[in-house]
Order: C-alpha cells, then sequence, then structure tokens
C-alpha cells in the first residue's frame, strides 16, 4: 500500500508538470507503459496472499491515474488547438478582389455586327465543324485531288482525307448537299485555318463568315452577279456605314463560283492614298464571291439548269482592322486588356 501511495504522489507531481505533448508521452511510458511503475506492482503478485484483492487495487489505481492523465491529455489539445486556430486566422473584414467585367473582343464584336446585317436581309445561321473531310473543303467545290488552285489555301491536313478547313465553304458544300433542290439564305460564322507566317496582317487562324443564296430560277427573284453586287454594297455600306470608304469589285477566280469576284475596300489608314498596310493599293481586300459554279450544284445533288446562287466569304479580321483602325491582326488574339479596353 506504501509503494501505491508512492506512485499516486509521484504521479500527481510528474502530471502538474507536464505542458506539452513530449512531457505527456514520457509520462505514460513511465506510468502505463510496459516497463511502467504500474506494471511493475504486478510484479510483486507472486509474494502476495490475496492476489485478486492486489489485483483489484492496481486496476483501481490504473484507471484512477489514467482519469487524471486523460484530463489533462485533452487540455493539452485544446491549447494546442487554440495556437493552431489564432496562427490560421484570416481577416474576413479584408476588401475582396474586385472581378472587372471583361469586354466582348472587338473581333466576336465585329462577327456578330456582320451577322445582324445579314439576318435583318432574312438570312439564317448555319454552322459546320472545324474539323472537315477534304471532300466538303475542296471536292464539292470543285476542286479535286490535283488542281492547282488548292495551293491557293495552304492546309493543315491532319491526314489524307481530313484537314482543318481552310475556309468557310466546306459549310456551303454541306448546307446544299443536306437541302438539294430547295432554295437557301444562310450565313456561316466560324474559325478557319491556313499555314501562314503570322505578320500584321495575316494569322494561322482567323474569322470567315460565309454566305450563301440558292434560288430556284422559276421564281421571279434571282440570285446572280447582279443581286451579288447589291447584296454586297448594301453589307459594306451598313458596316462601314459614315466612314468615306470606296467598295471596289475586282474579277478574281475561284473554282467554286463563275464569274468570281473579290471585294476590296478603300484602306482606313491612308484613305485610299496608298501605305505599308494596303501594300500602296490604296485597298484592302475583305471578301471573295462569285455565282456558284454549275459543278458545286450538281455535285450537291441540285438540277444545274433549274438553280442558280451566289456565294460570298468575308473575312472578319479584316472588316475589323479597317473599322476601327487596328494595324496589327495580332491585336485580335493576344487579349491584351489596355487594347480590348479601347472598344
Ligand atoms: N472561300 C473563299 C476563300 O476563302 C472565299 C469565297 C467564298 C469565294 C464564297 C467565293 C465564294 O478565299
Amino acid at each position: 500500500m506504501k509503494k501505491f501511495e508512492e506512485i499516486r504522489e509521484q504521479f500527481k507531481l510528474k502530471i502538474n508538470n507536464v505542458n506539452n505533448h513530449q512531457s505527456l508521452k514520457e509520462l505514460k511510458v513511465e506510468f502505463f507503459g510496459k516497463k511502467g511503475l504500474i506494471t511493475g506492482l504486478m510484479s510483486e503478485m507472486k509474494n502476495i496472499e490475496d492476489k485478486k484483492s492486489y489485483g483489484q487495487a492496481i486496476n483501481d489505481l490504473k484507471c484512477e491515474l489514467m482519469a487524471q492523465y486523460n484530463i489533462v491529455e485533452q487540455e493539452i489539445n485544446e491549447v494546442l488547438l487554440n495556437e493552431q486556430l489564432k496562427k490560421d486566422a484570416i481577416d474576413v473584414t479584408l476588401p475582396g478582389r474586385k472581378n472587372k467585367p471583361a469586354k466582348q473582343n472587338i473581333l466576336l464584336k465585329t462577327a456578330r455586327e456582320i451577322e445582324m446585317i445579314f439576318i435583318e436581309m432574312g438570312y439564317e445561321i448555319a454552322i459546320g465543324p472545324e474539323v472537315e473531310t477534304d471532300f466538303y473543303n475542296f471536292e464539292a467545290l470543285n476542286l479535286d485531288k490535283n488542281h492547282p488552285a488548292r495551293d491557293m489555301q495552304d492546309t493543315f491536313y491532319i491526314n489524307e482525307h481530313l484537314l482543318l478547313r481552310t475556309h468557310t465553304s466546306g459549310i456551303q458544300s454541306r448546307t446544299l448537299q443536306a437541302n438539294a433542290n430547295k432554295d437557301l439564305k444562310i450565313i456561316c460564322p466560324g474559325k478557319v485555318y491556313r499555314r501562314d507566317d503570322d505578320d500584321a496582317t495575316h494569322s494561322h487562324q482567323f474569322m470567315q463568315i460565309e454566305g450563301l443564296v440558292v434560288i430556284n430560277k422559276k421564281q421571279n427573284i434571282s440570285a446572280s452577279m447582279r443581286e451579288l453586287k447589291t447584296t454586297l454594297s448594301i453589307f459594306a455600306n451598313k458596316i462601314f456605314a459614315g466612314e468615306d470608304l470606296e467598295v471596289r469589285f475586282r474579277q478574281s477566280f475561284f473554282p467554286f463560283t463563275e464569274p468570281s469576284v473579290e471585294v476590296d475596300i478603300t484602306c482606313s489608314r491612308c484613305k485610299g492614298s496608298g501605305c505599308n498596310f494596303c501594300k500602296q493599293t490604296g485597298f484592302i481586300e475583305v471578301l471573295g464571291a462569285g455565282v456558284i459554279h454549275k459543278n458545286v450544284l450538281k455535285i450537291a445533288g441540285y438540277d444545274e439548269d433549274e438553280y442558280v446562287g451566289f456565294a460570298f466569304g468575308i473575312g472578319v479580321e479584316r472588316i475589323a482592322l479597317l473599322k476601327h483602325n487596328i494595324d496589327d491582326i495580332r491585336h485580335l488574339y493576344i487579349n491584351d486588356e489596355r487594347f480590348n479596353k479601347q472598344f
């Protein structure tokens, strides 16, 4: 019993000095461990007569001291937790970071403006895949495998049959084929890709808006060169409203239109007097167009003698550059807030 009392006293003394996990652990080993003081009492068992009461007494002592131990352990854990919480505290009264709403990129805004002009004229929007087949991008447009005009569009091929579309005219072929012998009036906006060295006026990725009108010849309206010129003049006057820019139609060649034209607009930089931007011509080319080639209608399943149509492909970047007097196409893609903010 004296021994019990000694252990109890010793424990009390020591536990009062415990103030961290390390000393708590040491205390645990010293008293409750395999070679600890309490376990040590067991070794006396052989000299004791009333083994049952002795065992009971050891157990009671163990429970008593363990209870004190648990209280202290809990206290220490609480102190540590509070310290940690204090360290991790955040000041919820600090002002948050403001998210400034971004402005719509001027390229996209220009595309939407162009679309609106045509929607007002009764066009519907059609879209198509950016990864296009050689068939829809070229063959269905009267450009068979070895056609030299393929060189006009340096192409990113994925394999022999798949490519990144070089123009939105592939949507023309798709829409024609899906609607053979029906009247059509659509625009097709989208990104297109060509292998090109990027500079102030060239980008390997750019945007086009394709237009396509097909009408049965029996109707009392038509969709030929005259209507094409009227349509494009209306478009140019609307998109450049208020600016004194001249629209010029120039004879050109595309395998999928006959006759073909290219449309130029007065260079907004030099107002037509000639500068580096327009390569001293005074004009910037903004779109290609023409009367749909009979072969294109035929390949799509149209009766090429009964239908007539025109198509055009507008370069959206060129329009944006001209309209807003931007000197480098790359500004449209770099996404510099200082640039975007201006529009
Ligand atoms: N697809 C032609 C180009 O990207 C433009 C075009 C479209 C020409 C429709 C004629 C008719 O260069």
